[in-house]
């Protein structure tokens, strides 16, 4: 990040409280920050913080007594402008291009790629019309940093809480990345549960949360590469122009697109939870309560999608499997190594408090077809997705 510009718009909303950190990890990284935000933000969080940090002026107004702030400049100064957090209202304003602020202002000159990280309290964040704005702001190029799920300053619990710092500043040091180490490299990802129909009301399923896979889809959008994301049931979306996203519900059609797009992938990483049995008859009508004490419901097989595309592997394709395991872990995940014909099985252990589903943090252990064996502490998905990105950029150059 070093000598990189970045201009840093604040709105109003509780989250701007954060923001001095962000911008402390900004200019030790090296960055040059500039930081401009909307009157309202300023009662959430302290200009004269922000400019100390920032080791910058701030700017606030698209004129000042007798000094009128060029807002082109700012806009085209930057390397990356970021918006966090970014309100409902500066999202609207955004979408329609008003321009009764500096920030406005300078949003609509900047040249550069645009960031934003949402923050709001849950209802807003889903009215149809912040979703429509946001599509809006997806169709002008800009980049949406999704909103986590958690409390919120409502004391409600609920999606709308803004990206933790952490992941923001990622984000932008992905973004500012001059070298591209995936360009032209085409990722298969699978991520998140799979629901197998019982009847057209009930499924079995699985409290995969697809963050893994998502962390995973965004650390190599990041470096350049075409991403396939191929989620099951999940509130999460991707935003990344580099990634497509395609929303199944079953493990067949799970495998259905990933045979499509197997071919032509040079890396596959399957981290879906996928259903290993669905049930044998699906009932079209609702399955009633009966007199019996116990139903029985038969299972049958699903495809085990890694093991079908290992099978059909080229020498040149990297494939990638997951294990989640609760006992014996090391064994079960070189037998997974072997019989589904992987590259990488990355081992995550229940008996691990960091790992599972659900959890924004992984520990994990990756096993290597050349018998290498590499144990990471217990960290952020999104560094997890780091490592496993170094492990398969490293294996590509050493090919
Ligand atoms: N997998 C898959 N298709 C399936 C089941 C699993 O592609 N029908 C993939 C997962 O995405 C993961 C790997 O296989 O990358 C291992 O999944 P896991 O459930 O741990 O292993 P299984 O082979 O299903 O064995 P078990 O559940 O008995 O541990």
């Amino acid at each position: 990040m070093q000598g990189k510009k970045i201009l840093l718009g604040i709105t109003g909303s509780i989250a701007a409280y954060k923001i001095p950190a962000l911008v402390r990890l900004f200019v030790k990284a090296g960055a040059e920050v500039k930081v401009v935000m909307t009157p309202a933000a300023a009662d959430f969080v302290s200009p004269l913080v922000l400019s100390t940090i920032s080791k910058n002026t701030l700017s606030m107004h698209l004129s000042t007594n007798d000094r009128w702030e060029n807002h082109v400049m700012l806009g085209r100064w930057a390397d990356l402008m970021l918006i966090a957090p970014a309100s409902a209202n500066t999202i609207a304003k955004m979408a329609n291009g008003l321009c009764d602020n500096l920030l406005m202002a300078s949003y609509l000159s900047a040249t550069c790629p645009v960031y934003l990280a949402p923050a709001m309290d849950e209802d807003m964040y889903h009215h149809p019309s912040f979703t429509q704005n946001c599509e809006r702001l997806l169709a002008y190029g800009n980049i949406i940093i999704p909103a986590n799920h958690g409390e919120l300053a409502s004391g409600l619990i609920g999606f709308g809480r803004m990206a933790e710092i952490e992941a923001i500043f990622q984000h932008v040091q992905y973004a500012l990345q001059q070298t591209q180490r995936l360009s032209g490299k085409k990722v298969l990802i699978t991520a998140g549960p799979t629901y197998e129909n019982i009847d057209p009301v009930r499924f079995i399923g699985n409290y995969s949360s697809g963050k893994m896979g998502l962390a995973l889809a965004m650390a190599f959008a990041s470096e350049g590469a075409i991403v396939t994301l191929v989620i099951g049931p999940s509130q999460l979306k991707a935003a990344h122009p580099n990634i497509e996203q395609i929303n199944v519900q079953s493990a067949q059609q799970m495998f259905e697109i990933c045979q499509q797009h197997f071919t032509g992938a040079n890396i596959a990483i399957m981290s879906a939870a996928v259903a290993d049995y669905k049930p044998k008859h699906l009932a079209t009508e609702k399955i009633k309560k009966g007199q019996e004490a116990h139903l029985t419901i038969e299972l049958e097989k699903t495809i085990d999608i890694l093991k079908t595309l290992g099978a059909s592997k080229r020498d040149e394709q990297l494939l990638i499997g997951f294990a989640l395991e609760s006992q014996d872990e090391e064994a079960y995940a070189l037998k997974k190594l072997k019989e589904k014909n992987a590259d990488i099985i990355v081992l995550n252990s229940l008996r691990d408090a960091e790992a599972g589903f659900m959890k924004d943090t992984n520990k994990v252990t990756l096993y290597n077809k050349d018998e290498r064996k590499t144990t990471y502490e217990a960290k952020s998905k999104r560094m997890v997705a780091q490592d496993i990105l170094e492990e398969v950029i490293n294996i590509i150059n050493t090919k």
